[in-house]
């Protein structure tokens, strides 16, 4: 995720207006950041890696003439954060410069027609492509806006993108399919923005754009045409009303909601990863002698399920670790037939940073999944995969634990392919179910906001809760109960449904909250068991259920319904997703931030 902004103004110098957007985007990324402009038909441009405020005080990024130009503040996907990196990216000859948000495919197989052409790439991007496309369709005597047209059409992933050229250097052309792009329209100025935040201090008046559109801006106004028929598209624009701190949030009143609300695109986007990086982590995998999975908290989690996983669909036995107890557990035993898979968000957790150094000195294999290209973990891997679910600013993590899921099934699919311990129609359909999730997600949160808001109101003055789960959503009821902790500080227990009777059902008395996480799998049978132990002893039932499972529903006081369709492997992710908004609601009832839990912070760079 990347923050793209451009501007034309009628009087004055657009760079500084530029870095200012910029720097309302800067929670889109920083990793890097570069401005262009055009003045007297020459293209000027600014850019390195480091935040904004590093960068400018190095280069002075508002010392570039003229009142045109475009700017990007990166959050890397392709390509290590480094200046060669940064946007604008250029074609041959310096005539063409683009800012782009998103993801493109089909950027390698692009890459190599460009360069049997001739073109030479300065970057490890996939956004450079767009300028040396667009200089080939302009070198064929196509105007800039036919040019810009027809290599988008061209692309395959995802954008939103702002191209200048000093051969037209009298406008700004822009278009998108799937990443956010919005224009902002004043008397004598007009904007192209990842995000509204980034023009509101100067105006108030916005057009989204919508998948399939271009737009062209100039002096004479906003044009927007569908790429496909060029159909001129008519759309005014709408006041916004947001303050400015609604505005950074996208109008959700906290980071968490938003993030949670995003999902349906963040796991889109794992769906595009590169190949060449999954099928390299699996075959380290499968030559594995023994795989240890790595992580902390919610990290854990998705290693958890994923110790399922494996097992279930690749018949490879792993061992998930808590980061903190790896050097005690298995430090003497590791050994360099041993691999790690490491999940980390940050790629900077201490405790996990510290498991796998210790873990390289006896030389073990170590992998990486992170959401920070860049992190420490991506440097000291011997792979890594970034699961790109872009910024994730509240403290709770959702949108990365889903992507982890997402990226970790994907590995263990494949892995079970190159096996050939799954028959190949299972594979398919499989792989088929994963790319429905995204929808089914984008359902569930649709269909059941507003449901799992009320059983907070109804159940906010409880002491304490248990989450409970069987198999692979043992991992999901232990991610609930994570959560709901965390921001809303409720002490609550979660533990495989079957150990209840070991123990922790003492605890029940009347009234007893117990949430139980239910998809309609092999361990059905059971978990109604274990539901009627705990309504024998009057405790109240809530439980997250397939849609059509009416027997559950018969037997619970409250219930969350999803419709998946999906198998039991599949469906951490959108049974995930309601306790995520259950515990978000909570803390909102509790009087309770959830995007700053006290005692906690984003990255735990300590031991
Ligand atoms: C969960 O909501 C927390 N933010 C926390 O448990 C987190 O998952 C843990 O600290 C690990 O962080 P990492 O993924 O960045 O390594």
């Amino acid at each position: 995720m990347c923050g793209i902004f451009g501007c034309i103004l009628q009087t004055g110098e657009a760079a500084s207006t530029i870095h200012g957007g910029l720097k309302k985007l800067e929670y889109r990324g920083y990793d890097s950041v570069g401005i262009a402009t055009i003045y007297d038909g020459q293209l000027f441009i600014k850019k390195d890696s480091g935040k904004i405020d590093d960068v400018h005080a190095l280069h002075n990024l508002d010392a570039l003439p003229g009142r045109l130009g475009i700017g990007h503040t990166r959050w890397a996907t392709h390509g290590a954060p480094y200046k060669e990196n940064a946007h604008p990216h250029t074609d041959c000859n310096n005539q063409i410069a683009v800012v782009h948000n998103g993801i493109i495919e089909n950027f390698a197989e692009l890459k190599t027609e460009l360069e049997e052409l001739g073109h030479t790439f300065r970057s490890k991007t996939d956004t450079e492509v767009i300028a040396h496309l667009i200089e080939e369709k302009m070198k064929a005597d196509l105007p800039f806006v036919d040019a810009v047209r027809e290599t988008v059409k061209r692309l395959e992933g995802s954008y939103a993108i702002a191209v200048i050229s000093a051969k037209e250097p009298d406008k700004i052309v822009c278009a998108r399919k799937e990443s956010p792009l919005v224009l902002g329209v004043a008397e004598d100025s007009l904007y192209v923005a990842s995000d509204i935040p980034a023009f509101l201090p100067m105006t108030n008046k916005s057009v989204v754009v919508q998948d399939g559109e271009l737009v062209i801006l100039s002096d004479a106004g906003y044009e927007i045409r569908n790429i496909l028929d060029w159909k001129r598209v008519t759309r005014e624009p709408e006041l916004i009303e947001w303050a400015p701190e609604m505005a950074e949030k996208q109008g959700y009143p906290y980071f968490m909601l938003k993030e949670i609300h995003e999902q349906p695109l963040s796991l889109r986007n794992t769906l595009r990863l590169q190949d060449k990086y999954l099928e390299l982590m699996t075959t380290f995998l499968d030559r594995a002698g023994e795989v240890f999975l790595v992580a902390c908290g919610t990290s854990y989690h998705a290693c958890l399920a994923a110790s399922y996983l494996f097992s279930k669909l690749s018949f490879l036995a792993t061992h998930p670790v808590i980061a903190s107890e790896f050097v005690e557990q298995h430090g003497k035993s590791v050994n360099i037939d041993s691999t790690l898979l490491v999940v980390s968000q940050s790629g900077e957790t201490a405790d996990t940073l510290d498991a796998v150094e210790s873990a390289r000195l006896r030389a073990a294999t170590v992998l990486g999944l992170t959401n920070i290209v860049g992190s420490t973990l991506t440097r000291i891997a011997r792979v890594y995969i970034c699961q790109q679910s872009g910024p994730e600013i509240g403290v709770a993590a959702t949108k990365t634990f889903t992507s982890q899921l997402s990226v970790l099934s994907q590995l263990a699919l494949r892995l079970a392919k190159k096996r050939g311990k799954v028959s190949h129609v299972e594979i398919e359909d499989l792989e088929e179910k994963l790319e429905q999730i995204p929808d089914i997600v984008e359902r569930a949160i649709q269909s059941q906001e507003e449901k799992v808001k009320q059983l907070a109101k109804k159940y906010r003055g409880k002491q304490a809760f248990f989450f409970l789960g069987r198999g692979i959503s043992s991992a999901v009821a232990l991610e609930g109960r994570l959560k709901l902790m965390e921001i809303s500080y409720i002490p609550s227990i979660a533990y495989p449904a079957g150990e209840s009777k070991h123990g922790p059902i003492s605890l029940i008395e009347p009234g007893f909250p117990v949430v139980f996480v239910c998809p309609k799998d092999g361990t059905h049978r059971t978990i109604i068991s274990n539901i009627m132990e705990m309504k024998a002893r009057g405790a109240s039932i809530i439980v997250v259920v397939e849609k059509d499972d009416e027997e559950i529903k018969k037997l619970a006081d409250d219930y969350i319904e999803i419709d998946t369709g999906l198998p039991e492997v599949l469906s951490p992710i959108p049974f995930v997703t309601p306790l995520q908004l259950f515990a978000y609601y909570m803390a909102l009832e509790r009087g309770c931030d959830p995007d700053m839990p006290r005692n906690l912070a984003k990255s735990v760079t300590v031991k």
